[in-house]
């Protein structure tokens, strides 16, 4: 990793697109950060920060809520969990929840997918937020307090190591953040365990189909855009299968929001929904 010290987020069309942005470099920024970690939650914090004060986030590179949520779903939540929305695709809305699931929402940011779905489980289920950036954090529990939403709970704690015991969910979410994660294996391997028997998990995430060059694989600033970090579509669909999942299926596949595509690998960039169940 090259040294982030007042490193220049570029935005995906390599021009400025103004503050803010999500999960796919739109904004140029300077980070101060020195570690992958610190340079996640620095972004993050960001994020959460505009969204928490309702400023315009321009997302004019890359998708924002709107593109993910229609704008009935998006009445239901507060202005700010949508206008920290930093997803790439709307795992809820193709995951079937079902009355009285458990749910665990991976890298929760705002809370926006935890209240979709705890409005799904009723209050007979509940939906576990988990989230390592304390500005995310803090966002998410005052949308919460706001909503009266009683059937969800946010929890500090990254992916790797999550902090809920083993076989106590059915259904585990996550929108554009396992392509965050250095070591992927180990996030399915975690996913695995908290799984019920027979639980599942409906993930939207960022892959491409060619090979994403060290160059850009050692960018900081690619990889907090969740480019940098993104696997091979082939590959995270490997991982799955080594990790134990059966009946994977690719649920929804589409061009990753950044239309910068002057690269090749750029372009083979793309939002995937991705299902698959733990042998029951
Ligand atoms: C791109 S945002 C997506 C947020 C949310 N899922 C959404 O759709 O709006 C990524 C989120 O994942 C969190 N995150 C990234 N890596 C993480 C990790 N290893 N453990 C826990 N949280 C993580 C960040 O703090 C941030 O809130």
């Amino acid at each position: 990793m090259k040294s982030l010290n007042d490193i220049q987020i570029v935005s995906a069309k390599g021009e400025s697109c103004g503050e803010g942005g999500g999960c796919c470099g739109s904004s140029v920024e300077t980070l101060q950060a020195t570690g992958l970690t610190e340079a996640i939650q620095e972004r993050y914090s960001r994020v959460a920060e505009r969204g928490a004060n309702n400023e315009i986030i321009d997302t004019s590179c890359c998708g924002n809520a709107s593109d993910l949520y229609s704008e009935g779903t998006l009445q239901t939540v507060t202005t700010q969990a949508a206008g920290a929305s930093a997803g790439c695709g709307n795992p809820v809305g193709i995951a079937d929840v079902n009355k009285g699931e458990k749910v665990l929402d991976l890298g929760s940011g705002g809370g926006i997918d935890c209240f979709l779905a705890a409005q799904a489980t009723g209050p007979e289920g509940h939906v576990y937020g988990v989230d390592m950036t304390h500005e995310m954090l803090k966002l998410a529990r005052e949308n919460a307090a706001k909503l009266d939403a009683q059937n969800v709970t946010f929890l500090l704690g990254k992916i790797e190591a999550v902090p809920l015991p083993d076989d106590s969910v059915d259904l585990v979410i996550s929108n554009c953040v396992i392509a965050l994660a250095p070591d992927k294996h180990r996030v399915f391997e975690e996913i695995h365990r908290v799984l019920k028997p027979g639980g599942r998990f409906v993930v939207s995430d960022v892959v491409s189909t060619t090979e994403i060059p060290d160059s850009a694989r050692e960018d900081m600033a690619e990889w907090v855009a969740c480019i940098g970090g993104a696997d091979l579509q082939t590959r995270y669909l490997e991982r799955i299968t080594e990790t134990g999942f059966e009946r994977t299926t690719v649920l929804t596949d589409n061009p990753f929001s950044s239309d910068r595509t002057d690269d090749a690998w750029r372009a083979s960039l793309r939002s995937v929904t991705v299902r698959a169940y733990k042998p029951g």
